[in-house]
């Protein structure tokens, strides 16, 4: 059994949708603990360095601004497998290729409003959890 942590983020368009408490229920449905959440802002600083390798693309300008348009709640999950389960859950990238059922294909509203993200990696889930909280602010869920 692998127990992994993975971080995610319910992007402004769901918070909007009053959609947290349903996305948090698949969550745990899915065998995901939340062992750290917050409700932030971001700042135009933040959501660059959070997106900074995708600085350059297209598609930058407006993730950032989409990002910064409202609250986000940022929360680190835990679980066997939790990278590639917490992805499951999600569904594609672009929500027309999102299986139904997902939370993209539910509450996306476009590529760049996609409602939710995930970390694609453990290491990636490090990086993005650090970023986010400090070590006294994650409990770890031993039942
Ligand atoms: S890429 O193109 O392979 O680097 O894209 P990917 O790593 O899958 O994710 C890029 C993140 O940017 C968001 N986003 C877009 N991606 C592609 N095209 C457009 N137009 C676009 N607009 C926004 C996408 O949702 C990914 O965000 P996160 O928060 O990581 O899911």
């Amino acid at each position: 059994m692998t127990i992994e942590r993975t971080f995610s983020i319910i992007k402004p368009n769901a918070v909007a949708k009053n959609a947290i408490g349903a996305i948090y229920a698949r969550f745990e449905t899915a065998g995901l603990k939340i062992v750290a959440a917050k409700m932030v802002q971001l700042t135009r600083e933040q959501a660059e360095g959070f997106y900074a390798e995708h600085l350059g693309k297209p598609f930058f300008d407006g993730l950032v601004g989409f990002m910064t348009s409202g609250p986000v709640m940022v929360q680190a999950l835990e679980g066997e497998e939790a990278v590639r389960r917490h992805r499951e859950i999600m569904g594609a990238t672009n929500p027309d290729n999102a299986l139904a059922g997902t939370l993209r294909a539910d509450y996306a509203d476009s590529l760049t409003e996609n409602a939710v993200h995930g970390s694609d990696s453990t290491e990636s889930a490090a990086r993005e959890i650090a970023y986010f909280f400090t070590e006294s602010e994650i409990c770890p869920r031993t039942r």
